[in-house]
């Protein structure tokens, strides 16, 4: 049957289906940075920069040319969801992007998000999730026959940002041992913070966290690192951080997380990086920033070259284009 010549109508453009390359993520849902070993960073890095080099040569190629995405989004996003339809469509990949319709989809009406992921596994070859609910990405793969990429899962993780923060400060300092990164902002629901803090603890690094009493880093997450013998120091001003920082890794405020909004708006406006504060900075050092930003920047900073958060924002597809070629079996 295999060898069945196909049907004349095919003959012009056969599309190559074959996994070429099987590596470690060849077919495997991606769900929490704990898959992601040295080696493993080191080998997606490698093909991100690969995939940049081909954008500013040819902007585009077929690399994916035979497959299809579905981009289901059942909280807001911006950066994550359209950085991953561009890195699918620059591989000549095919898009269905369930996001801003999500009220017009099957969901408004009650459609469990099992049967969402079992309907659209159908049509597509790889489902990139995103969900309000921790674990949610866990239990689609667990049903799912397709590679579930996990967006973000409320406060849990998102895996994808974390790997795009790494490999920016590895592109922008050169190396991950031995710097000093800062975390400041929502570190108990920012889920940025939380697998990027799991992918640095990996490397010798010390690690500071910014952050008013109610919002420190979860009590099991500190305590990892505390038993992987990281440097770990915590404190509730930037202004005690910001003079020995590689790098200032800011985050917003996670409004959608607060069951009281009285508790969020005492500490929405609890700090701010602006240009004064940033003459305490060493002069090689980035600011990084997953955006959205709500007032944590201040737009003068933009200018000042250690500002890194739109490059990271670029970086961003590099890195998920070569995820989705890993996981198809085409790098
Ligand atoms: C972050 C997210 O959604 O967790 N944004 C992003 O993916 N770039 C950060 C945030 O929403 O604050």
């Amino acid at each position: 049957m295999k060898n069945k010549p196909l049907s004349p109508l095919f003959n012009l453009d056969v599309f190559q289906r074959e996994a070429k390359i099987k590596n470690g993520f060849f077919q495997k849902d991606i769900l929490s940075v704990d898959q992601f070993g040295k080696d493993d960073l080191d080998y997606i890095f490698a093909r991100a920069e690969e995939m940049a080099e081909m954008v500013n040569r040819w902007g585009a190629c077929d690399l994916l040319k035979s497959y299809t995405l579905a981009c289901v989004f059942y909280e807001p996003s911006t950066r994550t969801s359209s950085s991953f339809i561009a890195a699918m469509e620059r591989l000549g990949g095919k898009v269905i992007p369930i996001t801003e319709g999500i009220q017009y989809s099957s969901v408004s009406k009650g459609e469990s998000l099992i049967d969402s992921m079992l309907t659209l596994e159908q049509y597509c070859d790889l489902i990139v999730l995103r969900h309000p609910e921790i674990g949610s990405s866990a239990q689609a793969a667990k049903y799912a026959h397709v590679p579930i990429i996990n967006a973000g899962d409320g406060a849990g993780e998102h895996p994808t940002q974390a790997l795009l923060d790494l490999f920016t400060i590895q592109k922008e300092l050169g190396r991950i041992d031995g710097l000093k990164v800062a975390m400041v902002g929502d570190l108990r629901y920012g889920r940025t913070v939380h697998s990027l803090t799991k992918l640095l603890a990996q490397y010798d690094v010390s690690l500071r966290f910014v952050s008013p009493d109610t919002l420190r880093l979860p009590l099991d997450l500190m305590n990892e690192l505390i038993d992987r013998g990281i440097k770990v120091r915590e404190t509730s001003k930037v202004a005690d951080v910001i003079e020995n920082a590689d790098v200032l890794y800011v985050t917003r405020i996670q409004k959608e997380r607060f069951s009281d909004l009285v508790q969020y708006d005492e500490i929405k406006d609890y700090f701010e990086i602006t240009t004064e504060l940033m003459t305490q900075a060493k002069q090689k050092m980035i600011v990084m920033h997953p955006l959205p930003r709500v007032g944590e920047i201040q737009y003068n900073v933009d200018k000042d070259p250690r500002a890194a958060y739109f490059r990271q924002v670029q970086n961003g597809m590099f890195i998920r284009m070569a995820l989705l070629a890993a996981v198809l079996g085409q790098a």
